[in-house]
């Protein structure tokens, strides 16, 4: 296949290209506009095999257009967005028109350039928020839908595009992926999470444990979990990477669902930390901070649904090895 990675000098989309590219089933081509994401990324993906970059903003819909009239695709995984929750309660409408306008507007040239395979980047913030008993085996894809911050709006919004678009036009078949907390760094180590400012917990705590940052903080430790800290499902990069390569298969199938992708069993932010400690040989400076808005307190997949129908069997469900490939990619990236 022919496939249009968008967002591929990011974290999630260059180790999903670098897992494309190793495979050699597919030839790919990424834009990206550089505003989150790392030439350098792409230059050490070319490395590995030739691939066409196009440095293009997907909010100038013009260019745009005469991208896809110069290029032709069997497939897109849609990547690219704006992903700060907090900075989404701040700037609610950059995050609607990068994330929701922007697809759509890529949705229209796949739709006008008969393009019928669509992977789209969504969120665990789509659901409601539920206490930790009412979601003892995790979050299933038709739990009630309700995110708490524009972040989560903006993806529950273009998931619903992307369903009409479907209904409207019966060849279009879509995987929406729902992550979890992605972390760790791809296993040979090439790259990497580099994204400045992360808001990331392991990332941050990477940064922390090798003092790029003198203390850290838990932001609330008052929510109704077992030790107070919020509770998140952490996926490794190289899992999720794998995901993407088999929802190209089951697009191939002629199929379309939403998938979550998690391992269905969540750590608090304590637990995080303690593991991270461990890992690293540091014992870094955390402080308490108040409660973050738009934070909800539980996020844990039911990730039966994406075994099931597309057979994908993770590999690298460890969270001590999450933080330990996050740390060595943090130390690469001190030098
Ligand atoms: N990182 C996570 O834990 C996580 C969790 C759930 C969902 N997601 C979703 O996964 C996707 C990838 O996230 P990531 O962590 O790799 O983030 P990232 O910031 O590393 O990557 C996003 C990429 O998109 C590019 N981009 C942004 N706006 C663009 C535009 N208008 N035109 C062209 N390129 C643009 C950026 O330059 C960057 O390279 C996002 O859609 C995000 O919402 C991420």
């Amino acid at each position: 296949m022919n496939i249009l990675i968008t967002g591929g000098a990011g974290y999630i989309g260059s180790h999903t290209a670098k897992a494309l590219l190793q495979e050699k089933n597919h030839h790919i081509t990424i834009v990206d506009n550089l505003s989150t994401g790392f030439l350098k990324t792409i230059e050490t993906l070319q490395a590995i095999s030739h691939f066409e970059f196009v440095k293009l903003d997907l909010s100038d819909w013009q260019s745009v257009a005469s991208f896809f009239v110069t290029h032709s695709f069997d497939a897109v995984i849609h990547f690219s967005a704006s992903l700060i929750v907090p900075e989404s309660l701040t700037k609610p409408l950059d995050y609607y028109l990068n994330n929701t306008a922007n697809t759509t507007n890529l949705l229209k040239e796949c739709v006008k350039h008969n393009i019928n395979k669509f992977i789209f980047s969504s969120t665990a913030v789509v659901y409601q928020e539920l206490s930790i008993d009412q979601v003892q085996n995790g979050l299933s894809e038709d739990f009630p839908l309700m995110p708490i911050n524009p972040y989560g709006h903006s993806k529950l919004f273009s998931e619903q595009i992307i369903q009409d678009t479907a209904k409207a036009y019966p060849d279009f078949k879509y995987a929406i992926l729902r992550y979890f907390n992605v972390a760790g760094a791809d296993k040979e180590g090439l790259i990497g999470q580099s994204t400045a400012n992360a808001t990331h917990l392991i990332k941050v705590a990477a940064q922390t444990a090798l003092g790029k940052r003198d203390k850290m903080f838990i932001f609330g430790d008052d929510y109704a979990t077992q030790d107070g800290t919020c509770i998140r499902d952490y996926i490794d990069i190289d899992d999720l990477a794998l995901a993407h390569i088999q929802a190209l298969a089951y697009l191939e199938n002629g199929k379309s669902d939403i998938f979550n992708c998690g391992y269905g069993k969540g750590f608090s932010v304590k637990e995080v930390l303690e593991t991270m400690k461990r890992v690293s040989g540091v014992d870094f400076k955390v402080e308490m901070a108040p409660r973050r808005e738009g934070d909800p307190a539980v996020l844990i997949a039911n990730s039966e649904k994406i075994k099931k129908e597309m057979g994908w069997e993770p590999r690298y469900n460890d969270l001590s090895l999450m933080c330990q490939k996050a740390l060595e990619w943090e130390k690469k990236i001190c030098v």
